[in-house]
């Protein structure tokens, strides 16, 4: 089963993957975190990634979409493994590259679970997440803190908060999924695949929606 995770910076894609990756048979792409990896790393893609997403605009399609098939041919998957798209596709070109590559491989896009919320609410929810380095688990200096502050509760590796995430590159970064990203919305509700998820509710009810609306 292949799922797409679409919402705007900061809807909460990532922390309801992770209760996913945690609780479901499950793998991810996640191509934001993988293009991190890959800066902290100083790899080649890195380097070439780095200046778009600190200025929060897209990272080209020609890099995107070469290594989300490389990714997805290589993770270890079963026929009931869930695949879930964290992040991508982010434009009409992805989304359109998505389904061809899924045809060549005799397979599709079963859903695509669309996170709505307000504007505001999602760049006080940026300007607050701070990041585990060392395994990618979030927190919010508000509404989901650590037991020790700034220690991550799962490893103990010291938060930090993300390059892109102050408010000027949020600003720009939520411009771009309006203009770029926001048009697949009706793209896969014409598809028949979108399940809309009201993303301002809590982390474990937006979960519920989700297995709820899956399930229908
Ligand atoms: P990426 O890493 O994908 O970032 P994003 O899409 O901007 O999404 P975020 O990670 O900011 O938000 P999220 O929805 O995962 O929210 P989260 O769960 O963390 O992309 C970064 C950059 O990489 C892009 O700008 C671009 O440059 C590049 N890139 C990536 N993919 C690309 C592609 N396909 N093509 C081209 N370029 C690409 O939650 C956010 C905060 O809110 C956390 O603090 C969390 O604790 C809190 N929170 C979450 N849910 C809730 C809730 N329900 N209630 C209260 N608080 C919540």
């Amino acid at each position: 089963m292949n799922i797409i995770l679409l919402g705007p910076p900061g809807a909460g894609k990532g922390t309801l993957s992770s209760k996913i990756l945690k609780e479901k048979n499950a793998v991810q792409i996640a191509t934001g975190d993988i293009f991190r990896y890959n800066i902290s790393n100083k790899t080649e893609l890195g380097m070439k990634a780095k200046s778009f997403m600190d200025r929060g605009d897209l990272v080209p399609d020609e890099l995107t979409i070469d290594l989300v098939w490389d990714t997805f041919d290589k993770l270890d998957k079963e026929e009931n493994t869930i695949v879930l798209f964290d992040g991508f596709p982010r434009n009409m070109k992805q989304a359109k590259a998505l389904d061809c590559g899924m045809e060549e491989r005799n397979t599709e896009i079963s859903k695509v679970v669309y996170f709505n919320v307000d504007s505001q609410i999602l760049i006080d929810r940026i300007t607050g997440r701070r990041v585990c380095p060392d395994c990618g688990e979030t927190y919010h200096i508000k509404n989901h803190k650590p037991e020790k502050e700034g220690i991550c509760d799962r490893c103990g590796g010291k938060l930090i908060q993300r390059n892109d995430d102050n408010y000027e590159t949020v600003k720009n970064r939520i411009n771009i999924y309006n203009e770029q990203t926001s048009p697949l919305i009706d793209y896969y509700k014409e598809a028949g695949k979108l399940i809309t998820i009201d993303g301002a509710k809590t982390p474990e009810e937006v979960f519920n929606e989700f297995n709820n609306k899956l399930g229908e």
